[in-house]
């Protein structure tokens, strides 16, 4: 079905049948007839149907996953076998120095990786020979990168090898144990489950979580089963929709496919705080070539899916990085206004992806081109829902290129296999929304004699957007041992957190902080700040 020199009204194979890079330009008006595109087709296209869910989204006031959660996970790359703490310290040291912190990558942590069992008395308990400093000690290795920590958890008996305990019966004592731990992102898995009801058990984990008291990550993934798309916004932030992307070390792009062109069907499911997931990426792993990384990349970031890189990022090459921290690309999958993109239009392997307005009023639009052949298309205004005489400037997001202002619509050229996103503005202006990463999400204190002291340490966040973060707003019910300043510069803001060890008693001391801000165009909430702050005090403290 994909054939290479077909000829129609709709598609035209180019003619010199050269592959070009993403994207190259064919500007120009169009005359109506050529439209590949139509509106029709957009109505048409359409599988799902929006539809009411039947439960509501939960209560997001908790700030968590407003865009889609980014981060790292062991499981497409290695499998259970070669998980340790070594390899994810490694992997944690990779994120941050390749530049993917900055350019959102939080949550990195242990997948199916035999990283804890039970003990006899019911509760969790490190594995040590794998994890030598424990589940805790990793957790604030990973805080004091300035990442989150994830960890991997399954509803059922056992996890899906057996090598390691289920919730099931557990799910209350759990739940706190992995907040203990220090835990910002749980997935949990829906094996050996046999007789469970789905939707029952993700709401028990749910509500084992809000008891546990820590703001943590819900990520679901039961594979679709139970269609989670319908009910997992109440109890989860993020819900796996198909089966696994690949075997692990095994990049598999039909099944890439297969499952982006059924997640794409789910758009009306997805909003701030709750996600559909495709799954982890393969983008950079063995066996794909840089177009197809980047026809990856662009689609998950067209469907506002959670970026969990898949990859060995210790090895990645300059071009897998570049790929992976496009913060153009970036811009449009963590978009404050959370809207899914979905395929409008699709001919022969030849699909338009649209309906993604962003928050700057401008929208993105995809062409991805699964022919054998280069494909020349035409996309006129009129397709995206704009009238025809509207002057629009497009922007190439993979080229960074610019052109317009342009009427009725563009012409370009589709190499075959791979996708050119775009974005379509009626201003030349393409701002990045705020992407934010801290320096640390953990701050040590230690009083050092029985005097009262006041000790002081700082956190700062900065933006690899453009527009400019509004200052945080730090939560007032701090315990009385604790203040925090914010002191803005510039893309950056600084925590000063002052703790006065007046009068208090010997022992340890923890708080979470949480900051909030808004998003500057929209004035929508941003996705929460949370920091452990740790205080120990060794003897008792005099009071003034
Ligand atoms: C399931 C999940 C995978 C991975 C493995 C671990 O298959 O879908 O992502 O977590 O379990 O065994």
């Amino acid at each position: 079905m994909h054939q290479s020199h077909r000829q129609s009204a709709f598609t035209k194979t180019h003619p010199q049948g050269q592959s070009h890079f993403p994207g190259k330009w064919l500007p120009g008006s169009l005359p109506q007839s050529c439209l590949l595109f139509t509106l029709s087709a957009l109505v048409a296209g359409i599988g799902i149907q929006a539809r009411e869910l039947d439960a509501k989204p939960h209560d997001i006031s908790d700030g968590l996953a407003l865009t889609p959660p980014m981060g790292w996970y062991p499981w497409n790359q290695f499998g259970q076998e070669p998980q340790n703490e070594q390899l994810i310290k490694e992997v944690a040291h990779a994120v941050v120095n390749s530049g993917l912190r900055d350019a959102g990558y939080l949550f990195v942590g242990p997948d199916e990786g035999i990283c804890f069992e039970r003990g006899t008395n019911g509760l969790l308990t490190s594995v040590l020979s794998r994890y030598p400093d424990g589940l805790r000690g990793l957790g604030d290795y990973i805080h004091r990168l300035g990442l989150k920590y994830a960890l991997y958890t399954d509803a059922g008996t056992r996890t899906c090898s057996k090598a390691m305990p289920g919730t099931k019966g557990h799910e209350f004592e759990d739940m706190q144990v992995f907040a203990e731990w220090r835990c910002d992102y749980v997935k949990i898995d829906w094996c050996n489950t046999e007789g469970m009801d789905v939707r029952n058990a993700y709401t028990l984990l749910h509500q084992a979580q809000l008891a546990a008291g820590r703001p943590i990550v819900h990520s679901l993934c039961s594979w679709g089963e139970g269609s989670p798309w319908n009910w997992a916004p109440a109890v989860g932030h993020l819900w796996r929709t198909a089966g696994d992307i690949c075997g692990p070390g095994r990049a598999n792009w039909e099944s890439a496919n297969h499952i982006a062109f059924f997640n794409q069907k789910l758009y009306s499911s997805a909003g701030p705080g709750h996600w559909n997931d495709p799954d982890m990426m393969i983008a950079g792993m063995s066996g794909l070539t840089e177009a197809r990384n980047r026809a990856f990349f662009s689609l998950w970031c067209m469907m506002a899916s959670p970026l969990i890189a898949g990859n060995d990022v210790r090895t990645m090459t300059p071009a897998t990085i570049a790929i992976l921290t496009n913060l153009e690309a970036i811009a449009v999958n963590q978009d404050p206004l959370g809207i899914q993109g979905h395929v409008v239009r699709d001919t022969d392997g030849l699909s338009l992806w649209a309906d993604k307005k962003l928050y700057d009023g401008s929208q993105a639009v995809m062409i991805y081109n699964q022919q054998a052949a280069p494909t020349q298309v035409q996309i006129a205004w009129t397709d995206l829902g704009l009238d025809e005489s509207t002057k629009i400037y497009v922007r190439n997001l993979w080229t960074h290129e610019t052109v317009g202002p342009l009427a009725k619509g563009i012409g370009l050229t589709v190499p075959a296999g791979e996708a050119v996103m775009l974005r379509v503005s009626r201003k030349n202006a393409f701002p990045i929304p705020p992407i934010i990463s801290a320096n640390t999400y953990l701050l040590s204190f230690q009083s050092s004699g029985t005097a009262a002291q006041e000790l002081t340490d700082s956190l700062t966040v900065k933006t690899a957007g453009t527009d400019a973060i509004r200052q945080w707003q730090v939560q007032k019910n701090l315990p009385g041992w604790l203040s925090v300043k914010v002191i803005r510069s510039g893309e950056r803001q600084t925590f000063v957190n002052t703790v006065s060890t007046v009068g208090l008693k010997k022992g340890s001391y923890h708080a979470v902080v949480r900051a909030d801000n808004t998003e500057p165009r929209t004035g929508k909430p941003m996705s929460a700040i949370y920091y452990d702050v740790d205080l120990d005090i060794p003897v008792d403290v005099a009071s003034k």
